[in-house]
């Protein structure tokens, strides 16, 4: 009987290709998601690449009720990965509130019912944006963790203590946060990716579309920082390399492997790379030009952060293993393939 695994946004990019991975791995999944931020096709994508159809329900994680209800239902649960959460920077400065109700809420209502009906292991999708602009880099986990740069930021930076003493004070709970880099690309089948609804916030799906002619030009927010070539630095990480991290951080989990009941760890490559690095990478990997301008800053960036990931090597035995030519040359398969 193999390990149940409920896997919270799970039709969203990064859950979708986690629950790739975790099916590749044996894992019997089961999925929840308002589908606010995603399609319910991507069910059949998923199916289409693994031959298993994951199981399915959509509602809110906010509506306690509903989510009791779900746990009396699929009362086998071994594990939980919680994806689902608002995640757009400059949404969560206008709508805080918002932010505030879903995000934690939605966590709150996990733990609550991971304490009432004895499901104890919980893997949590945190964001380097906890560090905000870091003093010193690479950025370790004994980096302090700083004022959030937003309201999103700081609801990660919460529920990861949250997660840290509600697990504290039930010894049968276990958590562990993965603070992830910047996600980019596609699953190499290009059936599951990245669809941003609207105009993409993130440089890599804007990027895509621009070079796709849905968008004009890309706007590079600024070559004026205290960089190599001016332009901020990032540490992208293919979304596959970071789904696995999740299996990873699951069987740790079940097999008892965890140091400490809560744990944190960065999920990143270790390279630093500039906006304009990312440009000439992707006219490397697709021999595609991409037409940009130089524009001003974008409030609220950061200037440069990049991971030091040997606690995640070491203890996790995990490392990210695509070059970021390939990365982005599943970034550019996928957005052709959307458009097909
Ligand atoms: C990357 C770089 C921009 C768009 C945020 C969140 C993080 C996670 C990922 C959710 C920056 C530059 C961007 C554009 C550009 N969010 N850029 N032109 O801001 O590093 O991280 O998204 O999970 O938690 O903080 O990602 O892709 O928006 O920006 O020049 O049109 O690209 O200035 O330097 P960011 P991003």
């Amino acid at each position: 009987m193999s390990n149940q695994i409920l896997v919270t946004g799970g039709t969203g990019f990064i859950g979708s290709h986690t629950v790739v991975e975790l099916q590749n791995s044996g894992y019997d999944v089961v999925i929840v998601d308002n589908l606010s931020n995603s399609k319910i096709e991507v069910l059949d994508q998923i199916e289409e690449i693994t031959g298993i159809k994951p199981k399915f329900e959509q509602f809110d994680l906010t509506d306690k009720n509903k989510l009791a209800g779900f746990f009396e239902k699929y009362s086998n649960l071994d594990a939980i990965i919680h994806f689902a959460a608002s995640k757009a920077v400059g949404e969560s400065v206008e709508k805080p509130l918002m932010y505030y109700h879903n995000n934690l809420n939605s966590l709150m209502n996990i733990m609550q019912c991971m304490n009432d009906f004895d499901v104890n292991n919980l893997v949590f999708s945190s964001s380097c944006t906890v560090y905000g602009q870091p003093e010193k880099l690479p950025v370790t986990e004994q980096t302090p963790r700083k004022e959030a740069e937003s309201p999103y930021g700081n609801t990660k930076s919460i529920c990861e203590d949250i997660i840290r003493d509600t697990v504290y004070a039930n010894s049968k709970l276990k958590g562990i946060a993965l603070r992830y880099f910047n996600p980019i690309g596609a699953h190499e089948t290009a059936k599951i990716g990245e669809l941003p609804l609207g105009i993409p916030n993130n440089l890599i799906p804007f990027l895509t579309q621009t070079v796709a002619g849905i968008r004009e030009e890309l706007s590079v927010f600024g070559d004026d920082y205290n960089t190599p070539d001016g332009s901020a630095i990032r540490d992208y990480i293919h979304v596959v390399d970071l789904a696995k991290a999740h299996v990873v951080a699951i069987e740790r989990l079940l097999e008892n492997k965890n140091q400490k009941a809560y744990e944190y760890f960065n999920v990143g490559t270790g390279n630093g790379v500039s906006v304009l690095e990312i440009i000439e990478s992707f006219e490397r990997a697709t021999r595609e030009k991409v037409p940009y301008k130089i524009v001003d800053r974008r409030a609220g960036d950061i200037e440069k952060i990049y991971a030091d990931t040997s606690l995640a090597n070491d203890e996790l035995g995990w490392e990210a293993k695509s070059t970021l030519d390939e990365t982005l040359h599943s970034a550019w398969k996928w957005q052709k393939h959307i458009m097909a």
